[in-house]
């Protein structure tokens, strides 16, 4: 008898509760045409809907970010997407930890699950598709064979049009509490930290190898968003086309130690960071992750340019 293998994705680990996806993030900046510059020129699909921006990539319509007008540059909120039946026991476990449940933001249509982290910071869990990736990104080089020319002019190179979300970096006053509350709460998983200073952390139904990360600072505020795109030129080419662009602040190219992804990071107008990424580790929703704590030298980078000396800044503080 011939045995059928059904090949099933491994996409949800069983039995545990937790996030599955970073569904889209909120802030707000003082000039809105500023940032439909920004991200436009970046590769995003940055379109206006009534009063805000929202931003989505190439490879879905999904809204990963939405931006609305404020006196200064500010992260809002992150809203998580969760699998129907885990709503319920997301309600229960906030109720037994004693975190308050809050009505949405004014303007946001939600049913979701409101309430405040460590920090402060406000956090949504509402059921939603998972948008974090069921599998590692693709990643491709390519090298010419012999007698072949590796490279097209530069008058033909495509714009670089990011793929996706890949994750979001905040400040915490609290790295260690940020582990806990981002764990206990949300089910998330600790991916690799360095000490006090920065940690990584996963979805547990397969993600990216941080679907968001914190850095210590003097208080809450955010760094970067990371966008995942498919090979070093894309890298090269979208840092290139902002450098055209004006915007030649920033940091790159370079390979990350933990994650693994190959990064060049653009400056916005708000001194906050996007993130060409490519290449980053992949959690599957099966793997124990063997996360570790890593020296400061053995945490940020394998190789780049000297890291801008205000590349660590908090503008929000
Ligand atoms: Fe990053």
């Amino acid at each position: 008898m011939t045995e059928i293998h059904g090949f099933i994705k491994a996409n949800r680990r069983p039995g545990e509760l937790g996030v599955h996806s970073l569904d889209h993030f909120h802030f707000v900046v003082p000039d809105l045409a500023a940032a439909q510059n920004f991200y436009g020129e970046f590769g995003l699909n940055v379109s206006a809907r009534g009063d805000r921006l929202l931003m989505a990539a190439s490879a879905s319509p999904h809204v990963w970010g939405t931006i609305a007008e404020g006196p200064r540059k500010k992260h809002q909120f992150l809203s998580f997407g969760a699998f129907e039946e885990d709503i319920e026991p997301f309600a229960n476990r906030l109720r037994e930890m004693g975190i308050a449940r809050l009505d949405p933001p004014t303007g946001e249509e939600s049913n979701g699950l409101w309430f405040r982290d460590h920090d402060n910071n406000l956090i949504e869990v509402k059921v939603a598709p998972k948008v974090s990736p069921d599998e590692k990104s693709v990643f491709s080089i390519q090298s010419a064979g012999p007698g072949e020319r590796g490279q097209s002019y530069r008058s033909q190179m495509h714009r670089t049009y990011p793929r996706r979300l890949s994750h979001v970096l905040l400040f915490t006053t609290d790295v260690r509490k940020a582990i806990e509350f981002y764990s206990r709460v949300l089910g998330l998983r600790l991916s690799d930290h360095s000490g006090d200073n920065i940690a990584f952390l996963h979805g547990i139904h397969g993600s990216d190898h941080h679907m968001v990360a914190f850095a210590r600072s003097d208080a809450p505020g955010h760094h970067h968003f990371s966008w995942d795109v498919g090979a070093i030129d894309e890298i090269g080419a979208g840092a290139t086309h902002m450098l055209g662009k004006g915007f030649a602040r920033g940091w790159g190219l370079g390979r990350h130690v933990l994650g693994s992804n190959y990064f060049h990071y653009v400056r916005d107008p708000w001194g906050s960071y996007s993130e060409y990424s490519a290449d980053i580790d992949y959690v599957p929703s099966n793997c124990d992750w063997p996360s570790g704590d890593h020296a400061p030298e053995d945490s940020f980078y394998a190789w780049g340019p000297n890291v801008p000396e205000d590349f660590a800044h908090n503008h929000e503080a």
